[in-house]
């Protein structure tokens, strides 16, 4: 007989066995331990709580619920984020993840949540799984890239530096965040202490954010991955159009033999025309898509206002939005 079980409920054995599902999908063996034991303000960040279907005593499958806010023009929607669904191997095809994540529907709905969401790929097995349950593609994001042969011939804009951040600095790229985002729909609330989970938790080393500093002051920030071959921005924003702009030149200089390519970022849309001047290659969406499914019969009007939300020029999300 199958059990559904917390992380609170299972064995230390079991526990042990769950770091076989996160393996088994290319997560550290410690994942699953550390995303319940770090603590946000008491509780878990996001409000992690994982779900599993347990045999025998031994762990088969997971489902994940976060506590998320999708800010809509009107209000701060609560949104039950889906996440690290995973079946063993030898487990699938029982409809076991399905089951774990009608679960968490239900505690959901039971909480007054009204939404759901999750991020998966258009191609894999999993969507025709998530669209059976009612989820449907909501919002990919767009992405561009291009390749930086020489040094652009704009001078480095006035005033303006990049340097990388280090641990301390995690509470003024939240700051920065929110000035930034204050006027956009979408992801633009976060939960507390954002960039310090990132980076104590995310496995996201500090140093890998660059701080735009105009006259010393900090006024955005980039999250890079960089080799020989090329500089991906996952995340980047600024607090004024200058700033961005100002961004964009630092990076493409930063840049100079390699490709830049800019993903999951609202930064590309911020770029819009700009990007297309100077040359960038782009594509509207990536295979990944967030899906959303209603968790009850909605008012068409409430539906309406989340499909206006993703498709709002405002609309924001960054790969740190993302579960
Ligand atoms: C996606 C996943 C969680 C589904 O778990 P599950 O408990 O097997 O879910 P279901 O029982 O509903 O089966 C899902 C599919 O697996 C298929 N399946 C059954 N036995 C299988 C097997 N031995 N090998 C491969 N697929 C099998 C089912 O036919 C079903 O396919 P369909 O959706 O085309 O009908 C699981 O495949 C998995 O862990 N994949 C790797 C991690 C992953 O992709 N997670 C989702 C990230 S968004």
């Amino acid at each position: 007989m199958i059990r559904i079980q917390e992380w609170s409920e299972l064995s230390a054995w079991a526990r042990d066995r769950v770091s076989l599902l996160d393996v088994s999908d290319g997560d550290p063996a410690s994942y699953s331990e550390r995303q319940h034991s770090y603590r946000v303000d008491g509780g878990p960040y996001r409000g992690y709580h994982a779900l599993f279907a347990v045999r025998d005593g031994d762990v088969l499958s997971r489902a994940v619920g976060l506590d998320l806010t999708l800010t809509t023009r009107s209000c701060d929607e609560p949104l039950l984020g889906i996440a690290d669904v995973v079946t063993r191997p030898d487990s699938l095809g029982r409809g076991l993840a399905p089951l774990l994540i009608e679960e968490l529907h239900r505690r959901a709905r039971a909480r007054g949540i009204r939404w759901a969401a999750l991020w998966t790929h258009r191609t894999w097995s999993a969507h025709r799984g998530y669209e059976r349950l009612g989820y449907r593609d909501a919002y990919s994001p767009a992405f561009l890239l291009k390749r930086i042969r020489a040094i652009p011939s704009a001078d480095p804009p006035e005033g303006y530096t990049l340097r990388p951040c280090r641990l301390r600095d995690a509470a003024l790229l939240d700051a920065l965040f929110d000035r930034a985002s204050a006027e956009r729909v979408g992801f633009v609330r976060r939960p507390p202490r954002a960039f310090e989970a990132r980076f104590r938790l995310g496995g996201r080393r500090s140093n890998t954010v660059q701080l735009l500093l105009h006259q010393g002051k900090p006024t955005g920030y980039a999250v890079l991955d960089a080799d020989q071959h090329q500089v991906v921005c996952h995340e980047a924003l600024a607090v004024r159009r200058a700033d961005r702009i100002a961004l964009l030149r630092l990076l493409e200089r930063r840049s100079v033999g390699r490709w830049l390519v800019f993903r999951r970022t609202t930064f590309v849309g911020e770029l819009g025309v700009r990007a297309a001047r100077r040359g960038y290659s782009a594509l509207p969406l990536e295979h990944s898509t967030l899906m959303v499914k209603p968790l009850g019969r909605l008012p068409p009007a409430d539906r309406a206002a989340l499909a206006r939300t993703f498709g709002d020029p405002r609309f924001s999300c960054h790969t740190g939005d993302m579960f």
